[in-house]
């Protein structure tokens, strides 16, 4: 066979170069996709392909209502989840097999009996032969979070910066829990980073950054970085600065993000009690 020439080469090598740069920006974002992948970002985007909110509304906020029946399907937040789940077993439970059967009724919470109703026109549907182990696993952690049914326990300063998350709203931007991972055009990575991670790692170094990034909506460090500010300019959501919080408030959300390093995110937290 004859040799490719050298033209051919630089040819092939250079039209290469040309994909690679054009395709890089999508390099990026899926590397970092990958990255700061975790379960609760995992579980919200499979609980949207699975149509999980179509039935307990959007984020699991508020059930849709049940023709012929009183109650609506029951939402996943406000102590609706105490109803019917107890643990973990009870969630996995809840999404392999769908609505207890009037047979089965026994294992399922002594409450069940009053939710269950022969003639439902909407009915839990079974995700078992749908879902693998992992696709399971992601979702009882995002029910868990998404449900409040764990958190920091009350009293405590990881308890204040949780409240003063939910207050303020800051998860409408950051994810459940802080799970990160909502679409932000034009940035770096694609999304909006969460508060712990790898992408948490990279953005806030130590304490201190943490303090700047939520006062001033930025740090130093990166906004004054000559690639960095280019993206950081051409994201379209930016973070907002919050120059009132005091520095009690602060030490608040801090404690709030050591509790989600120790919990892996919070799921691996206590689970509430009332
Ligand atoms: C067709 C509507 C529908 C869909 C889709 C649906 N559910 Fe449900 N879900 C229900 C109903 C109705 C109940 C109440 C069960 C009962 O009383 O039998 C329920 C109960 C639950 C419960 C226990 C109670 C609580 O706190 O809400 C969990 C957990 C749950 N669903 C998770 C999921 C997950 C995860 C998905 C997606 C994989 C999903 N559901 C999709 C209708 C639905
Ligand atoms: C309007 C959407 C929005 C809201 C609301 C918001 N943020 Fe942000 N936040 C962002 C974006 C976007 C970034 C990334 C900024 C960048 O790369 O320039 C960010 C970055 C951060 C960072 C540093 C990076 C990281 O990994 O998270 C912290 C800490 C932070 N925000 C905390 C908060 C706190 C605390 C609140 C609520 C008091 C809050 N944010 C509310 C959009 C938001």
């Amino acid at each position: 066979m004859k040799r490719p020439s050298v033209t051919t080469v630089l040819f092939i090598g250079g039209i290469t170069l040309l994909l690679l740069l054009a395709s890089s920006p999508w390099i990026v974002a899926a590397y970092w996709r990958v990255r700061s992948d975790n379960p609760i970002r995992r579980g919200m985007a499979r609980a949207e392909e699975l149509g999980c909110f179509a039935c307990h509304g959007d984020l699991g906020r508020t059930g849709i209502p049940i023709p012929g029946s009183e109650e609506g399907v029951p939402s996943w937040s406000g102590s609706v989840w105490m109803m019917y789940v107890k643990n973990d077993e009870d969630i996995r439970r809840y999404i392999m097999d769908g609505s207890p059967k009037e047979t089965d009724a026994q294992g399922y919470g002594e409450d069940d009996a009053l939710h269950r109703h022969d003639a439902d026109a909407i009915t839990m549907p079974a995700y078992g032969n749908v879902i693998d182990r992992r696709e399971l696993e992601d979702l009882v952690a995002t029910f868990k979070v998404l449900s409040g049914m764990v958190g920091p326990a009350r009293g405590t300063a990881a308890r204040k910066g949780y409240d003063l998350a939910l207050e303020w709203k800051c998860f409408s931007c950051h994810g459940p829990a802080a799970s990160g991972g909502l679409p932000n055009p034009g940035s770096f990575t694609g999304f909006i980073p969460g508060w712990y991670g790898h992408d948490f790692g990279d953005l806030v170094r130590n304490r201190n950054e943490f303090d700047t990034w939520i006062l001033e909506g930025t740090i130093p460090r990166l906004s004054n970085h000559r690639v960095a500010k280019i993206f950081m300019r051409r994201q379209l959501l930016q973070m907002p600065a919050y120059r009132h919080l005091t520095p009690a408030e602060l030490d608040s959300l801090w404690a709030y993000v050591q509790w989600l390093k120790e919990t892996d995110g919070g799921y691996n937290g206590e689970i509430a009690s009332w």
